[in-house]
């Protein structure tokens, strides 16, 4: 596979069954239960800073950037991020959150945090946060904690409480 036959394109509402799909696969009804999904529920993901990876008409890989806030500073939560596994290990996830991080830039975010592996995310500028400084709303390994600091800012300034975001969800 070369890169050029992969596309990474913003999502769109006609990608949501595929998405949903993909990440029932992957995550199974287990996911309901995660700390990263209550944050999500009744929470819309920004659109604008979601992203899509297709082979031809093909979706193959998904991310998703929802707001939320740490402390008092606004924030977004990456996730899910899902590759088709027959289509790992090519760069897809990589891409596909290089790109969201990008644009979550671009549109002025200053804080990106997700809840997974250091030594992947690590790589695409994701850090551990100090211990005890951020606080989800549910149980999770405080070691996969992780927060890309768009602004430049030191990951262990950052504390505070995580919560949903709902201003857009309210508006
Ligand atoms: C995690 C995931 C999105 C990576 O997608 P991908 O397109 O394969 O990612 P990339 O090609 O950018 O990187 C792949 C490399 O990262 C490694 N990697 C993948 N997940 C990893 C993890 N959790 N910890 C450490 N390394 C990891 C792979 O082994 C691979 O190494 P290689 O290049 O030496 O073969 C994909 O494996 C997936 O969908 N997994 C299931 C869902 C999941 O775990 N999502 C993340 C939740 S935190």
């Amino acid at each position: 596979m070369t890169d050029l036959s992969i596309s990474i394109l913003p999502e769109t509402p006609a990608d949501d069954a595929a998405i949903e799909r993909l990440v029932a696969r992957t995550f199974g009804p287990g996911r309901y239960a995660r700390t990263a999904f209550r944050l999500r529920e009744g929470n819309p993901h920004r659109r604008d800073l979601s992203f899509t990876a297709s082979i031809g008409t093909m979706l193959v890989g998904s991310v998703r950037l929802t707001p939320i806030f740490i402390g008092p500073a606004p924030a977004l939560l990456l996730g899910p991020l899902t590759v088709e596994p027959p289509f790992r290990s090519h760069g897809i996830g990589r891409r596909l959150v290089e790109r969201s991080l990008a644009a979550a830039k671009e549109a002025g975010a200053g804080l990106v945090l997700l809840v997974g592996d250091e030594p992947y995310y690590g790589r695409m500028g994701f850090r551990h946060v100090a211990r005890g400084a951020v606080r989800l709303p549910g149980p999770v390994d405080p070691n996969r904690v992780l927060i890309c600091p768009l602004d430049g800012r030191d990951v262990a300034s950052v504390e505070g409480m995580v919560a949903p975001d709902r201003r857009a969800a309210v508006a």
